[in-house]
């Protein structure tokens, strides 16, 4: 019984090298004079290096060995792999002089077949089946290659980087999808929290929604997260929805009650909405929180001369 595993061992390169001819009948670019031995360690190692089985390339019956016709050039893989071949001698004799090191398809490829950015595939498959079918597609490549290389899948590749297209592409629902399954994988992504809470302003405007959303964003980065807001709400005001970047600002007075810089923001929108009661309170918050703002003393002198 010592020897059941040992023996399985042993015997699977020959086993598995009988299912393989001993003559090669259409070698283009390695050695026509390969050993076979030799030419196994390629096969073997493109299929780990681009993480697939024999059949990804060769075409036959059934994914089984035996059922495989090696010689044939049908699949289109084959032939991408043949220039992919080309292409790496090139690169190695060319450009890796003096220092010698070389690249291999795991240099790119990194146990996938697809070496692209995970967004430019996730991108890719939008196109064709849009958030749906996004979605679906990230599931399973999360499944099949998380912890494995191959991909990033940190919170702002990815889903993270595939939303933002989604945003500069006025997707907006498919966006904020996008940044709800990147919460799923990284629950504490300020960022996604904050997108989310800026769809509810700008589409709803829900504010129970956005405001939910900011405080989550906040609690997880409480730097970031004000700056993000105190630009956004800018935004809304370029975008001729003022009033909804008061209401932005007010939200992060009341998430951020000892930041001046929020009340200094709430002050200038209020008085480009020309609510100087507001805009004075807000600035005298600013003051109070932050004596030497020289910001907020400026606009509250000029308002009060505006008074005069
Ligand atoms: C990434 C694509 C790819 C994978 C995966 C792959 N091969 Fe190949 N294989 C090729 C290419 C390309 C050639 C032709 C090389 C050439 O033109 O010099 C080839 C040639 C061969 C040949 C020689 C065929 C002939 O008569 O000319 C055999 C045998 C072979 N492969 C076996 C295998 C086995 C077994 C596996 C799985 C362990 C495998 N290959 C995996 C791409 C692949
Ligand atoms: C410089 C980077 C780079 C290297 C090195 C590289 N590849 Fe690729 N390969 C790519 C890219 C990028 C793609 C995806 C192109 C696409 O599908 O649009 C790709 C796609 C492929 C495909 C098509 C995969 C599919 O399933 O459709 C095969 C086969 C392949 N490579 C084989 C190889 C083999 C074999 C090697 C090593 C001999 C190798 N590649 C080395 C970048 C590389």
């Amino acid at each position: 019984m010592r020897c059941a595993f040992l023996c399985v061992f042993v015997l699977s390169g020959p086993l598995v090298s009988a299912q393989i001819p001993d003559e090669f009948t259409n070698l283009k670019v390695l050695p026509e004079d390969i050993s076979k031995q030799d030419l196994m360690g390629y096969m073997r190692s493109w299929s780990m290096d681009l993480g697939v089985r024999c059949a990804h390339c060769h075409a036959g019956t059934s994914e089984k060995l035996n059922d495989l016709d090696f010689a044939s050039d049908e699949k289109k893989t084959k032939k991408i792999a043949r220039s992919m071949f080309k292409m790496l001698e090139e690169i190695n004799a060319q450009f890796f002089e003096p220092h010698q090191k070389q690249i291999g398809c795991y240099t790119c490829h990194d146990g996938t077949n697809d070496p692209r950015k995970l967004e430019d595939r996730l991108m890719a498959v939008y196109e064709e089946r849009g958030i749906e079918g996004l979605e679906a597609e990230y599931r399973e490549v999360r499944q099949k290659y998380y912890g494995k290389g191959g991909y990033n899948f940190g919170p702002w590749a990815a889903l993270g980087a595939a939303a933002d297209r989604l945003t500069a592409k006025e997707a907006y629902a498919d966006a904020k999808r996008a940044h709800e399954i990147n919460l799923e994988f990284h629950p504490n992504h300020d960022y996604s929290h904050f997108v989310i809470g800026c769809y509810h302003m700008y589409v709803g405007p829900e504010l129970e929604k956005a405001r939910a959303s900011y405080r989550a964003a906040m609690k997880a980065n409480a730097s970031w997260t004000p700056k993000r807001l105190i630009h956004f709400a800018g935004k809304m005001h370029e975008r001729g929805m003022p009033e909804r970047g008061v209401a932005v600002l007010r939200i992060l007075t009341e998430l951020a009650p000892q930041l001046p810089d929020g009340y200094f923001s709430l002050g200038r929108a209020l008085t480009e909405q020309g609510d100087k009661a507001g805009a004075e309170e807000a600035f005298r918050k600013a003051l109070e929180l932050k004596p030497d703002h020289a910001a907020a003393s400026d606009a509250l002198s000029k308002l009060n001369s505006e008074d005069d």
